[in-house]
């Protein structure tokens, strides 16, 4: 293939992504899609933890809970840089209305978290 029509073939590609994928992401009701960590407990106890934790804990509870439970996050590992990705992008969602100090927040909690709970929280991803 010639590179001008490599280039042209991959950008085309790329935008197809671009275009479709908020489409289907907006249009699903959040309300009928069952994620893994939907399934485990949408509370964690952080009486324990420091201060700083138990703050960046109720900025989550907070903010993670308006479109679908906490539990979502709460029962699923991702690398730190997937949970930075995750966090920015229900930052963009509409309405959404979590500032880029609640995403840190949730970030530290999140990640903080995830080093931190009991190994049987970790659930297998299920096959809807
Ligand atoms: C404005 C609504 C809304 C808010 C607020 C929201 N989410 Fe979501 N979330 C969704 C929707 C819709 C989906 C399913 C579609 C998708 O994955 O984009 C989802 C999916 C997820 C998933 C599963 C997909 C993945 O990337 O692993 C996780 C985890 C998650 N959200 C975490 C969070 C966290 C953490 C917060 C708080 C920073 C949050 N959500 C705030 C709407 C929201």
């Amino acid at each position: 293939m010639r590179p001008a029509i490599r280039y042209l073939a991959v950008g085309i590609c790329l935008s197809l992504t671009w275009l479709v994928a908020p489409v289907q992401a907006e249009n699903v009701d959040p309300a009928a899609v069952v994620f893994p960590g939907d399934r485990g407990p949408a509370k964690v106890n952080v009486s324990s933890y420091s201060k700083e934790i138990q703050a960046s804990y109720k900025v989550f509870e907070a903010k993670c809970s308006k479109c679908h439970t906490p539990a979502r996050a709460i029962n699923v590992d991702k690398p730190a840089g997937e949970w930075k990705m995750c966090i920015k992008r229900m930052m963009l969602k509409p309405s959404a209305n979590i500032s880029k100090a609640d995403g840190k927040a949730v970030y530290k909690f999140l990640t903080f978290w995830q080093g931190t709970k009991p190994k049987k929280n970790i659930q297998e991803p299920v096959l809807n």
